[in-house]
């Protein structure tokens, strides 16, 4: 598929054909290209938790909540280690040895871990599959942390769901029903404010 189809096409999908796995080669990709973006320092602070069969149903009986997502044969969970990140640019050609946080702009592990998880939703869609991504609450947090022995330094930052659509391709899910997007020219700022 071409890039701009790729960029185009990415929607989030809330219904999943059940019964229709994720090929093996599909999800290989997927995960494979989770790891080629870019991150501060090269810190490379990410980890992805990959839920399937009898796991991703330990998922959702701990977090009942979920509607028709929970038929996605395929969940990835993106995860941040600001340690990692705090680590490396304690490295001499960095020169943060204070480990202060006050010197980090913005939370650069999770910029990083939103990157990969883009490359997750456009490899999806450029396998001819759909996902979801949808946060997980803190309340959820601990129990998600015990059941699949997630180590405290690592955050998630949310859950992807993936499978085959069973949607039509015009439909419409979610905010995007009642929000209409950003004009580019309402948000795009050239030369000044
Ligand atoms: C950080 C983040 C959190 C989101 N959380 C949820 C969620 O919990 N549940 C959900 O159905 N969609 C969630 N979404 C999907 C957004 O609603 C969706 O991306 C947005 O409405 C634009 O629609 P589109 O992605 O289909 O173009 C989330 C998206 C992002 C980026």
């Amino acid at each position: 598929m071409e890039f701009q189809d790729v960029v185009r096409r990415r929607r989030m999908v809330r219904t999943f054909q059940p019964d229709r796995p994720v090929p093996p080669e599909v999800l290989d990709r997927i995960l494979r290209n989770a790891t080629r973006g870019p991150s501060a320092g090269f810190s490379q602070g990410q980890a992805f938790l990959v839920l399937e069969g009898e796991d991703l149903a330990r998922f959702w009986a701990m977090r009942p909540k979920g509607n028709d997502v929970s038929t996605a044969p395929l969940l990835i969970v993106p995860l941040s280690c600001k340690r990692v990140y705090v680590d490396r640019y304690a490295e001499p050609d960095k020169g943060w040895t204070d480990r202060d946080e006050a010197r980090w702009p913005v939370p650069f592990w999770h910029i990083d871990t939103g990157m990969a998880t883009l490359l997750i939703l456009q490899t999806v869609v450029d396998a001819g599959l759909g996902a979801l991504y949808f946060g997980i609450m803190p309340d959820d947090v601990p129990t998600f942390r015990e059941t699949f022995g997630v180590p405290e330094d690592h955050e998630p930052i949310g859950a992807v769901a993936i499978g085959y659509s069973a949607e039509d391709d015009g439909t419409v899910t979610g905010s995007p029903r009642t929000r209409g997007r950003r004009a580019t020219e309402d948000v795009v700022h050239r030369g000044k404010w």
